[in-house]
């Protein structure tokens, strides 16, 4: 569980090329196989991850990122839902609609959720998740969940889920962390893993869920780790609270 720089603005482009993680989701360890049963692993239609986590919501709806969707349609994409394993078990379900926030920037990566429609329901003993409200998370704990790289040398994403744990942080502290860097808006939440380690490559859109009453309160959506630095910025997901209404109002 690593980063999730690979799309983006293009000042995020250039300080990716001189950020280095060290550890991801490095740093993560395989989760207990029912930590976040609602977990949907996305892949393309030829069945290969698609580097993107999801949440499932309703039987028939998958929140993502937007940023996993882009340029997407909902016949090159699949998911796979019920399975801590990305490669086996479970269900595997069709798209019917791709439904990406129509505000979402890849420039500001702001506004990064979409909703994938399902053409079939999933199975009836796949948990939903509950969303939650952030706010409630912040200085206390949080665990993210992902497929995403475990470390900096690694090539291969890990079939099974991996979990982080992190501590949630106030938009100011956020956004001061992450001043020069990237803009910080309200539709954004962040959190601080421990030392050198942070969501990465192929966690995006996958849930960051409240310890205390397993709430999922945001869906993983950037994070850099800068060298220069020597340590890494928050990482930063989608607000969920913010888009309760949008969300209300697109699931089936
Ligand atoms: C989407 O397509 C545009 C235009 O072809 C391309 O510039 C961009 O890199 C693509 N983005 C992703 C995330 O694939
Ligand atoms: C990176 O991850 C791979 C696969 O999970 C593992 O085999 C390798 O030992 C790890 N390398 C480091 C430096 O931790
Ligand atoms: C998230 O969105 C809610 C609802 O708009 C807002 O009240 C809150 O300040 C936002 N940010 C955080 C860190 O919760």
């Amino acid at each position: 569980m690593l980063n999730s720089i690979t799309y983006g603005s293009s000042l995020l482009c250039l300080l990716l090329s001189i950020a280095k993680p060290i550890h991801a989701l490095d740093g993560g360890i395989e989760a207990p196989t029912n930590a976040a049963p609602y977990a949907a692993a996305l892949l393309s239609s030829d069945g290969d991850f698609h580097k993107c986590g999801g949440v499932l919501i309703t039987p028939q709806t998958i929140l993502t990122a937007a940023s996993c969707v882009q340029n997407e349609t909902s016949s090159s994409l699949k998911a796979r839902v019920g399975s801590s394993d990305r490669t086996t078990s479970g269900t595997v379900v069709n798209l019917d609609e791709i439904i990406q926030h129509p505000q979402y920037s890849t420039k500001t990566r702001d506004y990064d959720l979409a909703l994938l429609s399902l053409r079939e329901a999933a199975p009836d003993n796949v948990p939903l998740a509950v969303i939650g409200d952030f706010s409630a998370a912040i200085g206390s704990g949080v665990t993210m969940y992902g497929w995403g790289l475990t470390n900096y040398s690694d090539t291969e994403f890990p079939k099974k889920l991996q979990q982080l744990p992190a501590v949630g942080i106030t938009a100011e502290w956020c956004a001061d962390e992450w001043k020069n860097i990237h803009a910080i808006s309200n539709r954004m939440v962040c959190d601080w893993p421990p030392t050198e380690k942070a969501a990465w490559e192929g966690d995006k859109g996958g849930p960051v869920v409240n310890v205390l009453d397993g709430s999922v309160v945001g869906l993983i959506s950037f994070s850099i780790y800068d060298t220069n630095l020597k340590k890494a910025v928050p990482d930063v997901h989608t607000n969920l609270t913010y888009f309760k209404n949008w969300i209300m109002d697109n699931a089936i």
